[in-house]
């Protein structure tokens, strides 16, 4: 089973990305989570959130936001997805430090900024039953 972890870099678990938990019943206040993503996110992500790359187009810090970021289809674009990552995992070295209700307001905003569009998402849930933050 070696095979399987091979890209993982030494002592980082299959959990790497390192999402953590965070109540789904907090309602999301994007107008409080731009003010914190301005204070907290912008200073590497950019203030719309276009991150920052190097002249041969890999990033420094990765765009959260427009046409260089993951599209609207992508976990990460749902609002609580994105909370549990960020929470666990943002700012940068700063992992575990926002509250869960930051995490959210934070997630709420910066995932409905402008992305690309992925085709066809009508098809991603044929059974119905896509989570109440999947895009529509
Ligand atoms: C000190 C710089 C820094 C700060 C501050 C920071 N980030 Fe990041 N962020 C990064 C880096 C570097 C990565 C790439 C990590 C990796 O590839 O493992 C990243 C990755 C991400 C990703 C994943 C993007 C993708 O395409 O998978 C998201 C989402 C994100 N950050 C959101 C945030 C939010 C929201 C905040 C504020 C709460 C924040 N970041 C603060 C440096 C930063």
């Amino acid at each position: 089973m070696n095979w399987l972890s091979q890209d993982m870099p030494f002592g980082v678990s299959p959990e790497g990305r390192g999402f953590v938990k965070v109540n789904k019943e907090l309602e999301p206040n994007s107008e409080t989570g731009k003010k914190l993503f301005a204070e907290k996110c912008s200073v590497c992500h950019g203030a719309d959130g276009e991150g920052q790359y190097n002249a041969d187009g890999t990033y420094l810090y990765p765009a959260v936001a427009g046409d260089k970021s993951f599209n609207d289809g992508a976990g990460m674009a749902r609002t609580y997805t994105a909370a549990a990552f960020i929470k666990g995992k943002m700012p940068f070295g700063q992992g575990n430090t926002l509250s869960d209700q930051e995490a959210v307001d934070i997630a709420a905003y910066f995932t409905h900024l402008p992305r690309p569009v992925k085709a066809n998402k009508d098809k991603d849930w044929p059974n119905g039953d896509a989570p109440k933050d999947v895009r529509r």
